[in-house]
């Protein structure tokens, strides 16, 4: 039996260099175990770990007798760093395990009823749950500021989060890309992170630190209460949103008794109040129901897994004369996204939205509001290309009403599964998508319009448009603006 150490339990780096050699070395799934700081192995709590940890790990291994390179495919590296996180203690054999199979069936991650993958999909949605509940609950108190070496003044922050996993340095990035200006430490008792504008620091977990008021705490209050909306007020709803086991760290759950109890009032009021406001856009037209595609696709709960799924998808014809489906492409953490209208020529043969000549003035257009590239999800509304054959060339057709409400189902479910603040729309086939109805965009472009879940949604023009028209600086200017607005908003 080999047992090796990593330098924390989260340790994918070094998990992923011994995995390495041990699988070079010949070792079995069953002669492997892991062990980190601070948490013994499973299974075999006497064997003598492995001197050193990662690569010094292996210097104990016996010679190679695998030949070659170890492959596997990208989505195994993304499962295993959510995996890692888990607090089970077999993770790493299991991905182990995973890793070994991998090597005689490629298409071992496409198989969802294997057992093994079946567990390991399970492990790392729960750990993207837990990630999204810190994304959603960490708040910060400020606690200083400090002068820097160039005589600017950063303000300093602490926050104290209670994760289920071990999800600290998973998520740490996240934070950093929406806290750049700020110094902050987020405090849990299995790590700690620290951000001073430069450089992220990691140190060993620590205990609940005494709570301290102030008006960082009390600001956050106010802003709560104002946002909270009791026609929306589901309270089980509320609870597997928001469990009660996060409500001690936040500053505003005080305030939830008293707002559910004022509900009902606040809620007759706003009754009484409801002629005199304006409709929402969308309540003016009949909500058509996306179509869920004819095929089986079990649980899809990642962009992995629907991206997969979506190479299957035959519920309109318009698959077959197309070289490939085109999924939507960026973060699942994204706060925006865009959804054009569906793939082009080049977008068709590259496999990825937006890379030919609309794609290059959106890009252009995107940079220059200000817009952060790696914060947008990109997608369509419809997914595969249609066109006539002309000779060689292919002439793009717009998709007809009923072939973007069929492809409906697979927006949805990317904007549940990413979620993100925004959304912008590019013409009149992407609002269709998006709310299921016809608009012309002229005149939706100031209209408040919101998607189903309630992400507020921006409409605009395509950047073929821009491209068509015979004098394309006025749609290009609005097109510009309307991504300026949407940064404002982003940053608001
Ligand atoms: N136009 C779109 O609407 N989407 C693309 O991906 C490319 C061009």
């Amino acid at each position: 039996m080999h047992t090796f150490a990593l330098d924390h339990p989260a340790d994918l780096e070094g998990w992923r260099e011994t995995a390495r050699a041990a699988y070079l070395a010949g070792l079995q799934p069953h002669e492997v175990l892991w062990t980190s700081a601070g948490q013994p192995s499973p299974g075999d709590l006497f064997a003598a770990p492995v001197a050193g940890n990662g690569a010094d790990a292996t210097a104990a291994l016996p010679a190679p007798v695998n030949e070659g390179e170890l492959r596997v495919p990208r989505g195994f590296m993304q499962l295993a760093r959510e995996v890692v996180c888990h607090r089970d203690e077999a993770r790493f054999v299991l991905l182990y395990d995973l890793l070994f199979r991998l090597q005689s069936d490629r298409h071992l991650l496409r198989k969802a009823a294997d057992p093994l993958l079946d567990r390991m999909v399970r492990l790392a949605k729960e750990i993207r749950r837990d990630a999204h509940k810190m994304k959603a609950f960490v708040r910060f108190q400020k606690v200083g500021e400090r002068t820097t070496v160039t005589g600017d003044t950063r303000e300093q922050f602490v926050s104290w989060f209670e994760p289920s996993h071990r999800i600290v340095r998973f998520k740490a990035s996240f934070f950093v890309k929406r806290f750049t200006s700020m110094d902050w430490s987020i405090l849990t008792p299995d790590d700690c992170v620290h951000w001073d504008g430069e450089k992220l620091r990691f140190t060993p977990g620590t205990a609940k630190p005494a709570a301290r008021e102030d008006a960082l705490e009390d600001a956050w209050r106010t802003y709560y209460a104002s946002i909270f909306n009791p026609a929306r007020l589901k309270v089980s709803a509320m609870q597997s949103e928001m469990p009660k086991k996060y409500w001690k760290n936040l500053p505003e759950a005080e305030l939830i008794p008293e707002l559910v109890r004022s509900a009902q009032s606040k809620m007759a009021s706003m009754v009484d109040a409801a002629p005199t406001l304006p409709k929402p856009a969308m309540m003016r037209h009949r909500e058509i129901a996306p179509e869920e595609p004819a095929l089986d696709l079990g649980k899809v709960s990642s962009l992995s897994e629907l991206r997969t799924a979506l190479g299957g998808c035959r519920a309109c014809p318009l698959h077959g004369p197309a070289t490939q489906v085109v999924p939507g492409t960026g973060q699942s953490s994204a706060s925006l996204m865009i959804v054009g209208e569906q793939p082009g020529d080049q977008e068709d043969l590259a496999g990825r939205p937006f890379v030919g000549p609309a794609g290059a003035v959106l890009h252009a257009l995107i940079d220059e509001a200000g817009l952060d590239r790696d914060d947008i999800f990109l997608t369509n509304a419809v997914k595969h290309f249609k066109y006539q054959p002309r000779g060689k060339r292919r002439i793009h057709q717009n998709p007809a009403a009923h072939e973007i409400d069929t492809c409906r189902w697979w927006l949805e479910k990317e904007i549940a599964l990413v979620q993100p603040k925004l959304i912008v729309g590019l013409g009149g086939s992407a609002m269709r998508g998006l709310t299921g109805r016809t608009m012309a965009i002229g005149r939706a472009r100031g209209e408040e319009i919101a998607h189903a879940s309630g992400t507020p949604v921006i409409a605009t023009y395509h950047p073929s448009y821009v491209l068509r028209a015979p004098e394309p600086e006025a749609p290009r200017r609005m097109l510009l603006e309307d991504l300026q607005r949407a940064h404002a908003l982003l940053a608001a």
